[in-house]
């Protein structure tokens, strides 16, 4: 996940391959409860990792249920509708797909089987209505205390005796959660009759009842339907473990990666895996949308392939009612289609996690769209020439940044290589609400030209911080970081390991050819691993740095460890560190600094290093080791170490880290995206 203030994506030109996305939280949730409740083991695969589905587990676990986790894969031993503790405080975080099924199903558990179960959640939790849910329980007889304010959580369940004769009614017009939680309990107590449940009001969101009807009828339960007013739920019912279930993949997620396969999926498919024409969300819906749009599909159960068809996409007219949420993704699909899109009926936008309608606008107008806005529709022509860049700012909300990042297959010219940021994305982090990982995921199928990615060097003599600069940056632009001179190192440190004598030039060679090959190399928050070994320690040892010193001045080596330099350039951006990053590896970067400190304040600052580590230093045989290593550095026949006529120079003698960031940060973002429209 990006933690960055901003993220800057690279001009993304093809799409194709496959992905997996995270699993849908309502099915998650739906189907932890359902395992919890029936006989029998339930293994559950794909579950959603997320805090909603934590504190749900969490929950059956404490009534009992046997649950073994692996990876995404759960085995849930459940009650068989019996009550296995009778008292218990479930803490359900900010979950309502947690809180409501949950007060169903143990108000009538406790109403039949005695117990008494209290729920609580976050301070937001307790500000989150229930009153409907307690109004329907309340008359069957179950017995429920607000505990705070009356209609909202933490409540106390406290046996009770049940009345099933009455109807059992349920509003259906603030939240469609209290008709699915009376779905899921009340199977529970149907010995003696079958029940009915009337929904009073227009029921909303009806799709998600689909989703508990569906789900229900895995478990065994075939609950019928009068239109969207009565359901009722046969007598007799029992709770049976379908055995394995796969919980889909969540569609609203796929509608990022079916728009980049009707905008990019040019020679390749965008291939969505875990949710297909057979979902029951009701936003996979959005495949017709992105069809109509042109975008060629094809599918099967649970997978969906997606290539562009017609182009440009064509505007469309369009009531997106039913898919509020993946509607976001038409309007800046929009952008690419020839003429206006309309999507009507959306004024739920307004009210969700902020002012949807007013923010695409805000947001679509930056990158150079004519939109016009009204309570309940938008309306987007995209812009007549170029696209303008932007800083697309994000609401905390989401879907604004997932949408937006689309914009990186805008056609903007680059503007030179190595140097190109198509859109910013204010805090990225957003995501996380439903989708930690979203970036990383586009990235796996977005391709662009290595050449449009943009990297920084920072080069400079030894102990000049370079290093330190270079990973801070590389934090503070969500960047990937290249640490050269640890490759040296690696391969000092594989030459002394086997005896290479530094005077071996070809052997030398031949072993810096197999490190990343034969030799595996990762690095991993700070280490470094060899072969299987951590040898982030042995690489910092002063004789190893000597070594590198020595073996780097052959032009055999540092050819041999090019391609490996070279395979670091990767989405969304590259800080590289060395001596020859900005000269020789990455030519056409898009900034080059050159880092210096006077030798005596680069001395100190290794003898105060070593000092700390409790490693014995004397500062003037520092100072003539780093002059020594400077001056082989400098004065080497290949790739010496000097600026590149482009590089800008900065001596950090008297500058504290923070300074030195900041100061090249700041010739980053002014240096490049002038042209970025601010927020
Ligand atoms: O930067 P560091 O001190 O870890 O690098 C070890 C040695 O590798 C340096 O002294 C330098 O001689 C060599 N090196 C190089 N070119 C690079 C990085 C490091 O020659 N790009």
């Amino acid at each position: 996940m990006y933690t960055t203030a901003f993220l800057d994506l690279p001009p993304l030109l093809e799409a194709g391959g496959a992905v997996r996305l995270p699993g849908s939280k309502s099915i998650s949730n739906r189907v932890l409860l359902l395992a919890g409740l029936s006989e029998g083991t339930t293994v559950v695969h794909d579950l959603l990792a997320s805090d909603d589905t934590r504190v749900m587990l969490e929950s059956l676990r404490l009534l009992g249920c046997d649950i073994q986790q692996s990876g995404d894969t759960v085995h849930i031993t459940g009650l068989g509708g019996k009550l296995a503790v009778f008292k218990a405080e479930l803490f359900l975080g900010n979950a309502g797909t947690a809180m409501r099924p949950l007060t169903a199903a143990l108000a009538v558990l406790s109403a039949t089987q005695g117990g008494m179960f209290e729920l609580s959640g976050i301070p937001r939790m307790h500000e989150r209505p229930i009153g409907d849910l307690v109004d329907a329980l309340r008359p069957l007889g179950c017995d429920i205390e607000c505990l705070g304010k009356e209609g909202y959580p933490p409540l106390r369940l406290r046996g009770g005796k049940l009345n099933l004769t009455a109807p059992i009614r349920v509003r259906g017009d603030v939240s469609s959660q209290f008709l699915t939680a009376l779905l899921l309990a009340l199977p529970l107590v149907t010995q003696d009759r079958a029940l009915t449940i009337e929904v009073e009001g227009e029921l909303i969101s009806k799709p998600y009842i689909e989703i508990t009807l569906n789900l229900l009828a895995r478990f065994g339960i075939q609950v019928q339907r009068e239109g969207w007013a009565r359901f009722i739920i046969p007598q007799g019912c029992r709770y049976q473990s379908p055995g394995e279930i796969h919980v889909e993949a969540d569609a609203s997620s796929a509608s990022y990666f079916i728009a980049a396969g009707a905008i990019a999926g040019i020679k390749e498919a965008v291939r969505v895996e875990g949710v297909g024409a057979a979902s029951i969300q009701g936003d996979i819906r959005f495949v017709d949308a992105a069809q109509a749009m042109g975008a060629q599909v094809t599918s099967g159960p649970n997978w969906l392939e997606i290539r562009r068809g017609t182009w440009p996409l064509k505007a469309v007219d369009m009531d997106c009612n039913h898919i509020p949420d993946a509607a976001m993704t038409l309007a800046v699909m929009a952008m690419y289609a020839e003429g206006t899109t309309r999507l009507r009926n959306i004024a739920s936008w307004r009210v969700k996690e902020t002012d949807r309608i007013a923010a695409m606008a805000c947001e679509l107008r930056k990158l150079g769209a004519t939109v016009v806005e009204g309570q309940d529709f938008i309306e987007v022509t995209p812009p007549a020439g170029a696209w303008q860049h932007a800083t697309i700012h994000t609401y905390d909300d989401h879907r604004m940044a997932m949408c937006f990042s689309l914009a990186a297959f805008s056609p903007l010219a680059p503007k030179a290589p190595g140097q190109n940021i198509s859109v910013r994305i204010d805090d990225p982090r957003c995501v996380g609400k439903t989708f930690p990982d979203y970036f990383e995921t586009l990235f796996q199928v977005a391709q662009t030209n290595l050449d449009l990615i943009p990297v920084i060097t920072i080069d400079g003599p030894t102990a000049s911080g370079k290093g330190t600069l270079a990973s801070a940056l590389a934090t503070r632009l969500g960047y990937k970081f290249l640490d050269s001179g640890s490759l040296y190192r690696v391969t000092a440190l594989a030459a002394v390991s086997r005896s290479v004598s530094t005077d071996d030039e070809a052997g030398l060679e031949q072993l810096a050819r197999k490190i990343g090959r034969e030799l595996t190399l990762r690095f991993e928050a700070h280490h470094v691993w060899l072969d299987g070994c951590d040898v982030s320690d042995e690489l910092r040892r002063e004789v190893i740095g000597q070594t590198a010193s020595k073996i780097s001045a052959y032009p055999g080596v540092r050819q041999a460890l090019v391609e490996l330099q070279l395979s670091f350039r990767g989405m969304p951006g590259l800080v590289a560190d060395g001596r020859d990053m900005g000269t020789v590896i990455f030519p056409d970067a898009g900034l080059k600094v050159f880092l210096t400190a006077t030798v005596k304040e680069r001395a100190e600052r290794r003898y105060n290093q070593l000092i700390s580590k409790g490693i014995s230093a004397n500062l003037e045989k520092i100072c003539a080791d780093l002059e020594a290593r400077d001056l082989r550095d400098r004065t080497r026949a290949i790739s010496p170490l000097v600026p590149a006529t482009d590089a800008r120079l900065l001596d950090n003698s008297a500058l504290t880290i923070d300074q030195s960031v900041d100061t090249v940060l700041g010739w980053w973002v002014d240096g490049w995206p002038h042209v970025l429209v601010k927020s």
